[in-house]
């Protein structure tokens, strides 16, 4: 199974991304996650990503392809390919959607489903503003939904948790404008595409919101 998951800045693709990768054994490709640790570990990559990021644009469709090609070629073709890929950002724009739609095409895999988590914009902000990472194990917290047990420290692996770069309130501002802009066309996209388009209210529990998309999915 193949799956693209949409949504707002905050909207929660990252959270749901992984418990559906944990439960159902697919690999999770996060274009963010991918370009922050370009960023930390300063390739090349990740400092042609970094303004773009810092700004709360987009990163040329250019550069985030060959990305996807590269993670893409690498595990389809390895003898222990997992059974299937969810992406979480991406794609973003139109360009990397049809060109998704090429390379899915070129490797014999099918799209499945796109899925929506739907979150109206006061909470987006709320969990935007909220949020902690762990660098080091990637475990996702809010400090006003979802904390960790001790304040800034990560319950996974007990390292510090970091606030992203780009989760400051001018940058969301600019990244909200961006996925209205760029990125919410697609759901139209692939509406008048084969794949199914599965919308779901992302404005409830983290629970919830896995319940309703396997609920979705199953249908
Ligand atoms: P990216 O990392 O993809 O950021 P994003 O799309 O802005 O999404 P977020 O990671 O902010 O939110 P999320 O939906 O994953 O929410 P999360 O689960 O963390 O991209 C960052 C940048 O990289 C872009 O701005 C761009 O520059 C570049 N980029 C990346 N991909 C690109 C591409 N394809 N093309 C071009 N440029 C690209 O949840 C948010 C918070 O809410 C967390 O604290 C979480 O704990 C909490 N939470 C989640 N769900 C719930 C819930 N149901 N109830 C309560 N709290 C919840």
């Amino acid at each position: 199974m193949n799956l693209v998951l949409l949504g707002a800045p905050g909207a929660g693709k990252g959270t749901q991304g992984a418990l559906l990768s944990k439960a159902r054994g697919l690999h999770r490709i996060s274009t963010g996650d991918l370009l922050r640790n370009a960023v930390r570990n300063r390739s090349p990559l990740g400092e042609e990503a970094r303004p773009y990021m810092e700004a709360g644009d987009l990163v040329p469709d250019e550069i985030i392809l060959g990305l996807i090609r590269e993670v893409l070629s690498d595990e389809a073709g390895s003898g222990d390919a997992p059974p299937g890929f969810i992406f979480d950002g991406f794609p973003r724009t139109l360009p990397q959607a049809q060109e998704l739609d090429d390379i899915l095409r070129e490797l014999g895999l099918d799209l499945h489903a796109v899925v929506v988590i739907d979150v109206p914009e006061n909470l987006l902000v709320q969990r935007i503003s909220g949020r902690r990472s762990c660098p080091a194990c990637g475990a996702v917290y809010n400090v006003y939904l979802d904390p960790p047990e001790r304040e800034g420290v990560c319950d996974a692996c007990g390292s510090p948790l970091e606030q992203r770069a780009d989760d400051d309130a001018e940058t969301v501002r600019r990244r909200l404008e961006v996925y209205r802009k760029d990125t919410q066309p697609l759901i139209e996209y692939y509406e008048n595409s084969a794949t199914p388009v599965l919308t779901v209210d992302g404005a409830r529990s983290v629970d919830e919101v896995y319940r309703g998309v396997e609920e979705a999915l199953g249908r």
